[in-house]
């Protein structure tokens, strides 16, 4: 693999990792105000985000290349409101988004059609994750605090599936 692109591909990974953190310290915050369909979904969002480095960890080593794992930012552990939970998700994925871009930039750049077409499996993943949290966004905002209860259920029914049955 290309040194530039695999390095970049490394990177990327690590951040994946550290947005599972993100996420599991969002989840902690969540358990404390015991809304447990939203602690359920934003752990079933962490397995996620885990599965996500996972494949790239995967791909890298069928490459043969060598994973490294380097250090993380310390997750932010408190917020204001489930609102604000949600509204710094949505960032952090436009923020993920725009590093998935960069990395296919990278691929391209140097012919890699392997990793474009791994890559174009994270660009249809970050459409949906960005619509899932623009649509919480809103549902939040529809629901208000007292319907923050019903909603709350319907979170709690959401469940991990591993990427590979996923498809
Ligand atoms: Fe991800």
């Amino acid at each position: 693999m290309n040194k530039k692109l695999l390095d970049a591909m490394i990177t990327q990974l690590n951040f994946e990792i550290e947005s599972a953190f993100v996420y599991l310290a969002m989840k902690n915050y969540l358990e404390t105000l015991s809304l447990d369909g939203f602690v359920n979904w934003f752990d079933v969002q962490f397995q996620e985000e885990m599965a996500h480095a996972q494949k790239f960890m995967d791909y890298i080593n069928d490459r043969g290349g060598k994973v490294e794992i380097r250090g993380f930012e310390t997750p932010r552990n408190d917020f204001e409101s489930v609102l604000e939970v949600l509204e710094t998700s949505l960032a952090h994925e436009k923020e993920v988004t725009r590093r998935i871009h960069n990395l296919m930039k990278i691929a391209y750049e140097v012919n890699d059609y392997p990793s474009i077409s791994l890559l174009n499996w994270y660009v249809d993943e970050q459409v949906e994750e960005e619509d899932n949290f623009s649509s919480l966004i809103d549902k939040v905002k529809l629901v208000g605090g007292k319907g923050l209860y019903m909603l709350d259920k319907e979170l709690a029914t959401r469940v991990f599936v591993p990427i590979n049955t996923a498809e």
